[in-house]
Formats: structure tokens, sequence, C-alpha cells
């Protein structure tokens, strides 16, 4: 299991000439991409991390050795490929076909209960999720049970979403003299600490040798809840917007800069870190002849570029803005297109909640 204890990376500028509106592309274009997670198509048997030894054919090959150099004292173990699996045929209706087709998978999705507390993104897609934000490893589950596959995700610090899903995989490694062996159902739990969104759910599977990897009754669900940083009010939610501020009452720019990170898992945690410290030192290092600005507010969200997660954005605001400003949907460069998910705000606790802190605001949009 991968850390990200320290794994945040802080990224982009702090009050240097901030762009008052619109993604910072200097700052997305420093940014390390998101890593893509392989989870390893394998059953159920070699997902445990034992060694196996077989005795049978360890025996085997000191034999070999022996036979074919006896004078030798050091023997090489020949590594010997078991293909004693490949005698058992596959069943004539253990294909790929067959498994998309089963009504017993695709009744398991559209059966599931959503957990309490969670929100189901997607129901029985034949893809698994790829590119989403913060992946943090996966189980293998007996059954199809959504409360226990969310239920583990709880206990996993900085998870928030699941995908679980049916995977046929080869009950052994297809080799090249073993190419279709009999396949095996896994269930997978797979565990992230950003959103499953219903367009991450493309990953249809792969070839081993002539082995077709499928997947069937995919779901996705997401935790309702997101944690409130201590010093600041619970989030407003804006869904698939980002704040878009205008300049205020007096026509000053009202944005202090971005903060991005491209490890996982999205935590709020780390965008107010970044608000609170930027206040500390603006107030360590006032301005010659004028006033600190303090950060009061910070709206913070997946970006995305098409389906895949860029990172996680945090604007950083000396006033808050009301939700009513939350115009920002996405942003065409060029063929690629820059989008939001999962977007809050959250304002200091003495800063007043959706609402400007002391000048008013020009009329909402
Ligand atoms: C966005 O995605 C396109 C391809 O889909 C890629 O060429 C481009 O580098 C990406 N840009 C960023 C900033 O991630
Ligand atoms: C397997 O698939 C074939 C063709 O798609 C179909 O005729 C057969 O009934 C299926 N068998 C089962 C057990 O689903
Ligand atoms: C959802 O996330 C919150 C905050 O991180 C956590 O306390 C809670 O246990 C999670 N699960 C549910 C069902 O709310
Ligand atoms: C925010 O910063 C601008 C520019 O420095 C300043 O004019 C304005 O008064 C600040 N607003 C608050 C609420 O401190
Ligand atoms: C909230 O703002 C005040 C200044 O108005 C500041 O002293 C305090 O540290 C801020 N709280 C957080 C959590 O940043």
């Amino acid at each position: 299991m991968r850390s990200y204890a320290v794994a945040a990376l802080l990224a982009g500028a702090a009050v240097a000439s901030p762009v008052p509106q619109g993604f910072d592309f200097n700052a997305i274009d420093a940014l390390d991409p998101v890593a893509t997670p392989s989870i390893p198509i394998v059953n159920a048997a070699a997902a445990q991390t034992t060694i196996t030894f077989s005795a049978t054919l360890a025996a085997s090959s000191v034999s070999s050795a022996v036979l074919a150099n006896p004078s030798d004292t050091s023997l090489k173990m020949v590594k010997r490929v078991d293909d004693s699996a490949c005698a058992v045929q596959p069943a004539a209706d253990d294909t790929d076909e067959n498994f998309s087709s089963n009504t017993a998978f695709s009744d398991a999705a559209t059966d599931a209960v959503t957990p309490d507390g969670w929100t189901l993104a997607y129901s029985n897609q034949a893809g698994s999720s790829e590119g989403v934000y913060g992946y943090m490893g996966y189980s293998i589950l007996d059954t199809y049970d959504t409360a226990s596959c969310a239920a583990q995700c709880d206990a996993i610090v900085g998870c928030s979403s699941v995908n679980i899903y049916f995977e046929r995989d080869p009950s052994i490694d297809p080799t090249s003299t073993c190419s279709n062996p009999p396949s095996e159902t896994v269930i997978k739990c797979v565990y992230y600490g950003g959103p499953v969104t219903p367009a991450s759910a493309t990953n249809l599977g792969q070839w081993r040798y002539d082995f077709h990897v499928v997947i069937a009754g995919s779901n996705g669900y997401v935790n309702n809840s997101i944690a409130t940083p201590p010093g600041f009010q619970p989030p407003a939610s804006l869904g698939n917007a980002a704040i878009n501020a205008p300049l205020d009452c007096g026509g000053h720019d009202t944005y202090m800069g971005v903060k991005t990170f491209t490890a996982g898992p999205f935590d709020a945690g780390l965008c107010a870190a970044a608000c609170s410290s930027q206040s500390q030192y603006n107030l360590a290092y006032p301005p010659q002849g004028g006033v600190a600005q303090t950060c009061q507010f910070f709206n913070t969200y997946v970006l995305y570029n098409g389906s895949q997660s860029v990172g996680q954005y945090c604007a950083l605001y000396n006033e808050t803005w009301p939700a009513s400003y939350a115009t920002n949907v996405g942003q065409w460069r060029g063929e690629d297109h820059f989008t939001v998910g999962y977007s809050y705000a959250f304002s200091n606790t003495t800063g007043g909640a959706d609402q400007p802190a002391r000048c008013a605001n020009p009329a909402s949009p």
C-alpha cells in the first residue's frame, strides 16, 4: 500500500501576479501528471501477497538438472511453467460474451443498495473507473456487497469513493502455451480519495494472449460528506462549477492565487493549510505602507482534462464569494476541455459563510 503522507505536492504561485479569472494554466502546465494506477489483473489466489511453492515442480526441476549434468554439485533450478490447469479446458459457455451478458451480474448491480450517506455515481457499467483522482488500492470481495465495500473505504483515511464490479479473470496467468485458460469471476472493490464519475467508467478490460478480461456490473459510489477543516464553516457545495469572482465593490481584486495538488487523496484540509499559512505569512511580512491581506475563503475542486483528473485545485480569496458566483463550468484550450467536479467553497469561521465579509459586492451575475 502506498502512503500519501508526504506525497502531496504543492505547486503554483502564491500572490505573485495572480490571474483573477478562470483556470491558471501556468500552474496547471507545471503539474506532474496524476499517477495512473494499474490494478493488477490477477486471479483471487494470486491477489494475496504470499509466495507459492510447488514441491512437485521443484523436484522435477532438480531431476532435470541432475539428468542433464550428473557431476554438477550446484544445481541450477530450472523454472517450470505450470500448465497443468490448461489440462482443464474452459467450459463451452466460459466466454467473454457469456460473462458480459450474465444477468446475475447485471441484477446484482441494479439491485444493489446504495449505502447510507453515499450517492450512486453510475450503475451496471461494462467498464471500471480510470483516471479518477487519488487511487487508494483495492480489495477482493467474496460477494457483491456494496455496504461492505463502502465500509472498507470509510476505514481508509482519505477514501471518499468506490468502484465495485465483477471481473472475468484468468484462473492462471495466460502464457503462449496456455493462452486461454478457464476463467474465474473476481469481485473487486476499488478505493479512491476523489470522486468516481460516470465519465470515468471506461476501462473495458484487456486481452491477455487469447484470454479476454472483461468487466460487468460496475457501480460507482461517492461519500456525501466532505470533512470541514478546523477554523472553517461547513462548505457550500458548488457541484461542477468554480467561483469566478468579479472585482469587489472598490474595484479591487480579491483573488490570492492558486495552490494545486496532484497526489491524492482530495482533501480540503490541504487548501485550508495553504490558506491559513498564506495569512500567517502575509501578517508577518505586511506590505510597506499597506494592509496585509488574509485568506478568508477558498474554492477547491477536482480539475479534469476530458475525463482524466488533473489534480486538486485550491483558489484562495481574501473574502467570501457566494455560490451565485460559481459560474466557471469549464474552459477549452485548443482541443482540450478542462472542467470542474466535486467543487466546494469554504469560509473562515470569522469571515461569514456564503456572504461577502466587508464591502458589498456588485449584484450577482
Ligand atoms: C490534456 O489532455 C491532452 C490529451 O488528452 C494532453 O495532450 C494534454 O497535455 C493535457 N493537458 C494537461 C495540462 O493535462
Ligand atoms: C453462452 O453464450 C451462448 C452464445 O452467446 C449462448 O447460446 C448460451 O446460452 C450461453 N450460455 C449461458 C450458460 O449463458
Ligand atoms: C464519509 O466521509 C466522512 C468525512 O470524511 C466520514 O466521516 C464518514 O465516515 C464517511 N462515510 C459516511 C457514510 O458518511
Ligand atoms: C482584498 O484585497 C484587495 C487587494 O489587495 C483589497 O483592496 C481588499 O480590500 C481586500 N479585501 C478584504 C475583504 O480584505
Ligand atoms: C481566519 O481569519 C483570521 C483573520 O481575520 C485569522 O487570524 C485566522 O487565522 C483565520 N483562520 C484560519 C483557519 O485561517
